[in-house]
């Protein structure tokens, strides 16, 4: 059976680990021609190894201007084409509310919310040429919903993420290019390692890891819905359960 995504040029940021890995093999598993982003080259190297095919590492930072450039053009030179963009690189950010210091904050929206709209810019040119494209940006329950306490920095850079891109989807109505936006909710990755204020949060999430989707359940769920589902993609039923439970909290 030929997959929707079969030949198709996919654009992963963030694809070093977690939810991103696990989106590019799922979708190189598919057919696709996956290209890696994210800014550690070794472990891009080693995402490259486990999936199929040949996914195209690029090593790039993309709260610079220079590397989400040059991520663009690698992938044009290589595969002329950009079918897919999934802006799925970022970091948390976990501190009381008056104790979030402006650098954090600035530092979190850089890569979580400007990043997504400059990459989204990035890519529209050649998506725009053939009249076809989908742009896929991962925020997160705490997108729509408060979810949890202490990361108002991290859900305003989320919720940012989902106004962008229903405004996205409106000016794009009609150029054949789809725009979706991926709420996962709690998912076992490095998220909570990796990010600002990581080291507070480490013990308010340690005792629920066991209760959390995996990073392949929610790519599975995510490039099932790629260009075909609705505008808010739940990738799996327990983000859509909580989207419901929080939604009045
Ligand atoms: N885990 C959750 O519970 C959860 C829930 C909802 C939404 N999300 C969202 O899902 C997405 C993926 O998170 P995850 O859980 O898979 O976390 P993760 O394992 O920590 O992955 C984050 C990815 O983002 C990349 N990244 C961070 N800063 C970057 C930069 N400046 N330039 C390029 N790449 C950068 C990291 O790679 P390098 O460090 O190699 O650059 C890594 O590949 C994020 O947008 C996150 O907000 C996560």
């Amino acid at each position: 059976m030929r997959h929707r995504l079969d030949g198709s040029v996919v654009v992963i940021t963030g694809a070093s680990s977690g939810i991103g890995a696990a989106l590019a093999c799922r979708c190189a598993e598919q057919g696709a021609r996956v290209v890696l982003a994210a800014r550690r080259a070794d472990r891009l190297a080693g995402v490259a190894r486990t999936c199929t095919g040949e996914p195209l590492p690029v090593a790039c930072d993309v709260t610079l201007a220079a590397d989400r450039a040059r991520l663009v053009e690698t992938a044009l030179e290589h595969y002329g084409q950009i079918d897919v963009l999934i802006n799925n690189a970022g970091i948390g950010l976990y501190a009381p509310f008056e104790a979030t210091a402006e650098t954090d904050l600035r530092a979190v929206f850089e890569v979580d919310f400007f990043a997504v709209f400059l990459m989204s810019q990035a890519v529209l040119p050649s998506m725009r040429a053939v009249g076809r494209g989908a742009i896929v940006n991962v925020a997160s329950t705490g997108g729509l919903v408060a979810h949890t306490t202490n990361v108002s920095g991290y859900l305003a850079a989320k919720h940012a993420v989902v106004g962008m891109s229903r405004g996205l989807r409106r000016d794009l109505a009609g150029t054949g290019i789809t725009v979706q936006v991926v709420c996962p909710h709690l998912t076992n990755t490095d998220f909570f390692g990796a990010g600002i204020g990581a080291d507070a949060m480490q013990p308010v999430v340690e005792p629920v890891r066991e209760k959390m989707d995996t990073p392949e359940e929610v790519a599975t769920g995510t490039v099932s819905q790629i260009g075909a589902g609705p505008f808010l993609v739940f990738p799996t039923q327990r983000a859509q359960a909580a989207f419901a439970r929080f939604l009045e909290a």
